[in-house]
């Protein structure tokens, strides 16, 4: 069976579009933590949403399974190949196709990595908002299939809140041709919703229509240094009262992360001291630069007066703004730099209960696990979402022991077990924790029916 799926797509297309053998680069079988698996059986890598649709149709008549890869990026291992799966690599359908500035729309192919759009639309003084450390290799279709949220869902939203329409290729090779421009549209059921966050496993984006908004003339970024994460609270409801729509971002980093990053990651300084309990990025953006300028200043003042900030620093030029960003954006090069050993985490929970979720952490890993385990803990605090890496002394895997353990604490503090992540293999097993048996079956249920043979993805998020 192989050897002839293999035949059939050699004769469908050309040389360059289906690799096998030692023609498979590496990267189409390796994690973002640099663990590679078994080549897939082959990659192919389409130029054109009819190539996809010929390519799923004959993997759908073959039983073939598939798994949809954009930049690798995805941190639950959703697009690492299992045994006998094909990889459909989306590197080649890249083209952004029309800035639509008038509507506010940008038209694109969604192989294109997050960061290229952004620069796109940026060199026509718009912006397109999503934004999140990994910018330089995620793509719009890795994106949108997980919909991605980062650093400024805040203000704009996640990646859902952006795509107005997407064209989307079925299991069988249906194109769903939906690119449409305009963001009201009742007329049914929104089918575009189906591929939006569902990591793959219902059909393949090929095509989206994303919001894009006119690019703020000033953007203004200040890390704070705080003393507990009372006054981490206390500075947003000043942030939010003070700076209104102009807040773009509020990102909080326990000193353990502050620290780690500023010392173990090459390249990334610290703005501030190292020894301050919590750190607050903070960034506002607008059209009127002085006005955004010194509403941030005298925010600020305000904050130290009144003892909610120890200490802050405001980014002076593009160039202390990037680092003060980039101690923030290199969660995953932190993760790498602490070793294995390590368990990533990705939690939803209400603010208020965010301090003691993080103690609890902490503590349950020191009398549970190891007296010498500790957790890294940062996160979208504005968005209720906390990011926490728990690292125990490199002895034997305990990964699934920590893991419990923090799920455990999790469904104490009443939270989600994946904020933006996703579920992919990795998180699997723990589904059932944020979600009902009845929401998994009607998951289930929306499978068969758009993805009978299982191909898409299978095994990911849930089992059938
Ligand atoms: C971050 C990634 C891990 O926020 O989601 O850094
Ligand atoms: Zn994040």
């Amino acid at each position: 069976m192989p050897a002839a799926i293999i035949d059939d797509l050699r004769a469908a297309f050309d040389a360059t579009t289906v690799l096998t053998g030692a023609d498979i680069d590496a990267r189409y079988h390796t994690d973002m933590a640099g663990v590679p698996v078994a080549p897939p059986l082959a990659v192919i890598r389409p130029r054109s949403t009819e190539e996809v649709s010929k390519f799923l149709k004959l993997c759908h008549q073959a039983r073939v399974p598939v798994t949809t890869q954009g930049g690798m990026t995805g941190l639950v291992r959703a697009t690492m190949p299992l045994p006998g799966e094909m990889v459909l690599s989306m590197e080649r359908m890249n083209a952004i196709e029309e800035v639509d500035t008038g509507g506010g729309v940008v038209v694109t192919q969604t192989g294109v990595p997050l960061q290229r759009l952004q620069e796109h639309v940026g060199e026509r003084g718009f912006m397109f908002p999503l934004d999140l450390g990994a910018r330089g290799s995620c793509t719009i279709g890795g994106n949108i299939s997980t919909n991605a949220g980062g650093n400024r869902v805040i203000r704009y939203g996640m990646t859902r809140d952006l795509v107005l329409g997407l064209e989307a290729v079925l299991a069988d090779g249906t194109v769903l041709k939906g690119v449409r421009k305009y963001i009201k549209n009742n007329t049914g059921i929104d089918l575009k919703q189906l591929f939006v966050g569902t990591e793959g496993t219902l059909g393949v984006v090929t095509r989206a229509a994303l919001r894009i908004f006119p690019a703020p003339a000033e953007q203004q970024v200040a890390l704070c240094a705080l003393a507990s994460f009372g006054k981490v609270r206390a500075l947003l409801d000043l942030a939010r009262t003070r700076l209104g729509g102009d807040l773009t971002a509020f990102e909080v980093m326990w000193n353990e992360y502050y620290r780690l990053t500023t010392e173990l990651v090459k390249g990334v300084a610290a703005p501030l001291p190292t020894s301050h309990p919590f750190y607050v990025l903070l960034e506002s953006s607008g059209s009127d630069a002085e006005r955004i300028r010194n509403d941030l200043e005298e925010m600020l003042e305000q904050a130290l007066e009144q003892e909610i900030i120890l200490d802050a620093t405001i980014a002076n030029s593009g160039a202390a703004a990037t680092a003060i960003w980039k101690v923030r954006d290199s969660s995953t090069e932190l993760g790498r730099a602490i070793g294995p050993n390590s368990v990533g985490f990705d939690i939803s929970l209400a603010i208020d209960k965010m301090e003691a979720f993080a103690d609890t952490i902490k503590s349950e890993l020191k009398t549970k696990i190891d007296k010498d385990a500790y957790a890294i803990v940062f996160g979208h605090a504005g968005d209720g979402n906390l990011h926490v890496n728990a690292k125990y002394p490199p002895t034997v895997d305990r990964n699934e022991e920590v893991t419990k353990l923090v799920y455990g604490i999790t469904a104490d503090f009443a939270g989600s077990i994946s904020a933006e992540h996703g579920i992919g293999l990795l998180k699997r097993p723990y589904l059932k924790l944020s979600r009902t048996e009845e929401e998994i079956e009607t998951m289930r249920t929306l499978k068969r029916a758009l993805d009978p043979h299982h191909i898409l993805n299978p095994g990911r998020i849930f089992t059938v």
